[in-house]
């Protein structure tokens, strides 16, 4: 397990921005943390760091988003998904998101994934945000296999 410091915005986002270089493709994060963690933030500098080029918000509204990350890499596509409204994790899969799992080109990232456990992969990467404080977070990042 990897664990890091963050005081601030910057170092959360400082922190998934290099997270991306250790990014192959095909792997899915599962990302869990309380309201306001830095879920978000994180994965701002993640996508980043994967060269997308339009800026990563809160997928809210359409619950999966996807952007194209750097032409001549071997990722291809960022998916991220925020759980936070779904009720079921058949939601999630009517929206095709087995496809984005199985796919070597893609990263995948989920915030509140633990509201859709029952569909994740096997293997994921699981980051944990913990909040400290109004700007000290605690980021935790391991393999888990489920
Ligand atoms: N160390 C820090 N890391 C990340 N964000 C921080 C930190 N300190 C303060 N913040 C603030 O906390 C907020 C984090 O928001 P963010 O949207 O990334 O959280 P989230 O975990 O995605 O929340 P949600 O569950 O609503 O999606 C931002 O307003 C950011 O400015
Ligand atoms: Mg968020």
């Amino acid at each position: 397990m990897n664990k890091f410091q963050s005081k601030n915005e910057r170092e959360t986002f400082a922190c998934g921005e290099s997270f991306a270089q250790k990014l192959t493709g095909g792997e899915v994060l599962a990302l869990v943390g309380d309201l306001g963690a830095g879920k978000t933030k994180f994965l701002q500098g993640l996508a980043k760091g994967l060269g997308v080029k339009h800026k990563v918000n809160s997928p809210t509204f359409n619950i999966l988003k996807t952007y194209q990350a750097k032409k001549d890499s071997q990722i291809k596509t960022f998916c991220h998904i925020d759980a936070y409204r779904l009720s079921s994790d058949k939601d999630l899969i009517a929206l095709g998101v087995e496809e984005y799992f199985q796919d070597k080109n893609t990263v995948t990232a989920i915030e509140w994934a633990e509201k859709v456990r029952g569909i994740l992969p096997k293997k994921v990467i699981m980051i944990e945000i913990e909040y400290l404080d109004k700007e000290n977070r605690i980021i935790k990042i391991k393999k888990v296999y489920n």
